[in-house]
């Protein structure tokens, strides 16, 4: 650190350097992220509340207040109003929190489980295996069946006297397949083993699209073997990153998993974090307020009509797409050249993709910064590419 501080005009012709190397969502070149431009009503909400603090709650009553609301009209999103949760920095928070209440909640009840497991989807994302990690469990991965979806045989076949929790995912990260939550529901209830669904990417978009006629299975609260739901609106819903989201079904899931906070406002807390900002509380009502079911509506259809396009134009590009996609996810490949070596010339001609990794594709995530426009770009480009 230098002693002596520079000038506000200095440190701002700087900053601009280096925000001048960073890619941006509006430029339509980031075909690989699960985030996108924040909505600018998210944006100001999220300014407004910059110094509320809920970790210590008791200081921030009114951020407390439209926590518990926004909880709630996520859960009535998602099937039941009366849930509990919060709003934290992501999917990855949320998955962790969520296996820790299981695991807590599951060895409470049945002190002789000592070699805790979790059963996840081969397709679950990483932040999982960090949650095995810190929590102390052994993760275990159900295979997929031939659409990349959850083999349910696989989920049964692997349930064991430790297992503390089975994990569904709503929208996986590589391929936006929904698992079959309903008949995992099902088998988790009977049971008694706590069933958490990772609905960070879906749970923003499936019930729109569901109430606009396009069909989905189930995979909410809808179903009673449904304990936990992660949903993240810092990627479908539009808010400013950090902002996810954790619901549980019953309080005594936060419960398991809260430790006492001697000095502050509250007497407990259960988030992972103590100091976390109110800010993502605000941004999340403000656009759900802003924007209502209609907004929302209007947004996820737009997304899953230019994955359409996408798809069509790919396709008629001569490329194989993997699987047909369920949400705004396209994974594709060549026929001729490899992943990486596709990777490559997309990436020369300024395209930020990503590749998944099973199967081993290219992988395009058509999130609402993407517009009819850059798809027309993009697909001229792979046609140029002449493969
Ligand atoms: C299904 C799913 N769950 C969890 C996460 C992790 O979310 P985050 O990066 O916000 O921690 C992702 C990220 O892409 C995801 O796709």
């Amino acid at each position: 650190m230098e002693d002596k501080g520079r000038s506000k005009t200095e440190v701002f012709r700087q900053l601009k350097i280096f925000k001048k190397k960073d890619m941006t969502h509006l430029s339509g070149k980031i075909l690989g992220s699960m985030c996108t431009c924040p909505h600018p009503i998210g944006l100001k909400a999220y300014h407004m509340f910059l110094e509320s603090n809920l970790g210590d709650p008791g200081l921030f009553k009114g951020t407390k207040t439209m926590e518990k609301e926004v909880i709630s009209l996520l859960g009535d999103l998602l099937g039941k109003q009366d849930i509990y949760g919060h709003i934290i920095t992501g999917g990855t928070e949320a998955n962790i929190m969520a296996m820790r209440s299981a695991r807590n909640f599951a060895m409470e009840k049945n002190p002789k489980i000592k070699d805790p497991e979790i059963i996840v989807p081969k397709s679950a994302h990483f932040s999982f295996k960090k949650a095995a990690d810190m929590l102390c469990l052994n993760i275990i991965e159900a295979q997929l069946d031939n659409e990349y979806k959850v083999d349910v045989n696989s989920i049964k076949e692997l349930l064991s006297k430790n297992t503390v929790a089975v994990v569904a995912v709503a929208g996986t990260t590589e391929l936006g397949k929904i698992d079959p939550v309903e008949e995992i529901s099902h088998i988790c209830y009977g049971n008694n083993i706590y069933l958490h669904v990772d609905a960070a990417f879906g749970g923003y978009s499936i019930p729109f699209l569901t109430e606009m006629g396009y069909e989905f299975p189930k995979f909410d609260f809808g179903l009673r073997g449904v304990c936990s739901i992660t949903i993240d609106p810092h990627k479908m819903g539009l808010a400013p990153i950090p902002t996810g989201g954790i619901l549980f079904r019953e309080k005594k899931y936060l419960e398991a998993m809260s430790v006492e906070t001697p000095y502050l406002t509250e007497d407990r807390q259960s988030t992972l974090v103590g100091t976390r900002t109110g800010a993502s509380t605000a941004a999340t009502w403000a656009l759900i307020k802003y924007l209502g079911r209609e907004g929302y509506k209007t947004v996820s259809d737009q997304c899953m009509k230019i994955t359409k396009l996408l798809y069509n134009g790919i396709i008629e590009s001569g490329f194989e797409v993997v699987t047909e996609p369920q949400l705004n996810i396209i994974a594709f490949k060549s026929k001729k050249v490899s992943v990486d070596e596709l990777a490559y010339k997309l990436e020369n001609l300024g395209w930020a993709v990503s590749k998944s990794s099973y199967p081993r594709a290219i992988r395009v995530i058509v999130m609402p910064h993407i517009k009819e426009e850059h798809v027309k770009v993009f697909i001229e480009d792979l046609n140029s590419l002449d493969l």
